[in-house]
């Protein structure tokens, strides 16, 4: 697949190693793609990723990962341009200052995305995994859990194939309004993370038989 990756922080570098070890074409959408920093960072990944601007990121883009800081998600949607039926995974929290939600209970991040980008077929995703343990490894030897909600089937299934790959036990959460839910599980897993000093190695598990 052909991955865009907007953002070359934590989450958007950590899924562009992942994905483009697995042999997936991915370009991380940059506002500053020709920069010393991301250059390096680029260069450090290897395995054919390169960088762009956000526009030229996404224009060969099967997928669209959204991975950038929440007050920065319209303007970087916006820089974008037509995403129509664009599929997006949306893996940004909607946090604001001092570990909280700025949206939540009678809408989402998620939603929002949906709106800002129109016509796209969102996927809420990745919000809840700590960017350290992208590399799909498991914990206590079982699969983290990543929970995904969405309204296209089809988007689904292609975030539910290209998660999966990545090592993680997807889990079907619904239509895209229970990003209401996942938004601040994000936010208790941070918490247990830094506030209760569990560090990163924690992860989410859905158990089932
Ligand atoms: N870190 C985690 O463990 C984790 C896990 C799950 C979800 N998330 C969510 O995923 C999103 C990205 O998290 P992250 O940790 O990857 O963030 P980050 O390390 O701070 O990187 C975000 C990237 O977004 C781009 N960006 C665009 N506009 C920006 C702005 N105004 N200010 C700062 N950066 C801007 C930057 O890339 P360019 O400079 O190249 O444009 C930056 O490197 C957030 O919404 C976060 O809540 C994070």
């Amino acid at each position: 697949m052909r991955i865009a990756a907007i953002g070359s922080g934590s989450v958007g570098t950590g899924l562009a190693k992942a994905w483009s070890a697995l042999g997936h074409t991915v370009v991380i959408g940059s506002r500053s793609p020709e920069s010393e920093r991301v250059a390096a960072l680029v260069s450090g990944i290897g395995n054919g990723v390169t960088a762009a601007g956000l526009a030229s990121s996404v224009a060969d883009a099967d997928v669209i990962v959204l991975a950038v800081p929440w007050g920065a998600a319209e303007a970087s949607i916006t820089a974008i341009g037509d995403l129509s039926n664009r599929v997006i995974i949306d893996a940004t929290n909607p946090f604001a200052r001092g570990l909280k939600l700025d949206i939540g209970h009678t809408t989402s991040g998620g939603e929002q995305v949906a709106e800002w980008a129109a016509g796209a077929r969102v996927v809420k995703a990745l919000n809840i995994v700590d960017a350290r343990l992208l590399d799909g490894r498991k914990l206590d030897g079982r699969q983290i859990s990543i929970p995904i909600c969405g309204d296209d089937v089809e988007a689904k299934k292609i975030a539910t194939e290209l998660i999966a790959e990545l090592g993680f036990d997807v889990v079907d959460s619904g239509v895209l309004e229970n990003s209401r839910l996942l938004e601040p599980l994000a936010l208790l897993m941070i918490r247990l993370s830094m506030k209760k000093s569990l560090g990163a190695e924690i992860g989410f598990r859905v158990s089932r038989d």
